[in-house]
């Protein structure tokens, strides 16, 4: 039996911390958010702190973490002050596109322009979504609940919306192969789909 590596996190410095749970809890979805502020300056960027939470009402959840120096993200802002946003699947088509939105990038700037991405309006939403993915939801803001002693924002969105292509549908299911979604994994490095496996099932049990 080897030996395990042991850390306590009230004993290790956060970066160790960071580094332990990115390259433990891969490949990570990418909650790729879209939103609006109040001047009509769009905003986009990449959150893999992010999942599915909740399926009646549907509701996704990202962590903003605090900027250092305790500032909110644009991206929170937008969401507090418009009450919504929309997740975009990050496929892998654009995948260096949506690594470049998590630039810092000055407020009154978007992440649309900078990429050359295309915002196409919601129907429910003011957020806008990324016309070059075949997957967005719409959602409004449920809940920002604050984690920890910096009050990083957890924040619950409720889908009242989906848009999803049909060409990267199979019988009603989305079919992994045409979607081609990326994961990240930990520091620069991410990951698209590798071999897809199906385990068989027989009289509704697995083999
Ligand atoms: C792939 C990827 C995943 C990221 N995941 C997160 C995350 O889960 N939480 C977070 O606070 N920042 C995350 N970031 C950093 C933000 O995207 C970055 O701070 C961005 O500039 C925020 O933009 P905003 O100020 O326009 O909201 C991630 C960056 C990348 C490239």
């Amino acid at each position: 039996m080897s030996d395990y590596q042991e850390f306590d996190p009230l004993e290790i410095d956060r970066r160790a911390v960071y580094r332990l749970l990115t390259g433990s809890v891969v490949p990570r979805p990418i909650g790729w958010a879209s939103t609006v502020n109040g001047d009509g300056i769009t905003n986009l960027a990449p959150f893999s702190f992010f999942t599915v939470v909740c399926v009646v009402p549907p509701m996704i959840s990202l962590t903003i973490a605090r900027n250092p120096d305790g500032s909110e993200k644009h991206t929170l802002k937008n969401i507090k002050e418009t009450g919504d946003f929309c997740f975009n699947v990050a496929t892998e088509g654009v995948w260096q596109q949506m690594v470049d939105t998590g630039n810092a990038i000055p407020e009154g700037d978007s992440e649309f322009d900078d990429t050359g991405l295309t915002p196409i309006p919601g129907v429910k939403v003011k957020s806008p979504r990324v016309a070059e993915v075949p997957i967005h939801f719409e959602c409004k803001l449920h809940q920002v609940i604050e984690l920890g002693p910096h009050k990083h924002p957890l924040v619950i969105g409720e889908v009242v919306y989906f848009h999803v292509d049909p060409d990267c549908m199979t019988n009603g299911y989305i079919d992994m192969a045409k979607l081609r979604p990326m994961g990240r994994l930990n520091g620069h490095f991410y990951a698209p789909l590798g071999e897809i496996l199906e385990r068989e099932f027989v009289d509704g049990q697995p083999r």
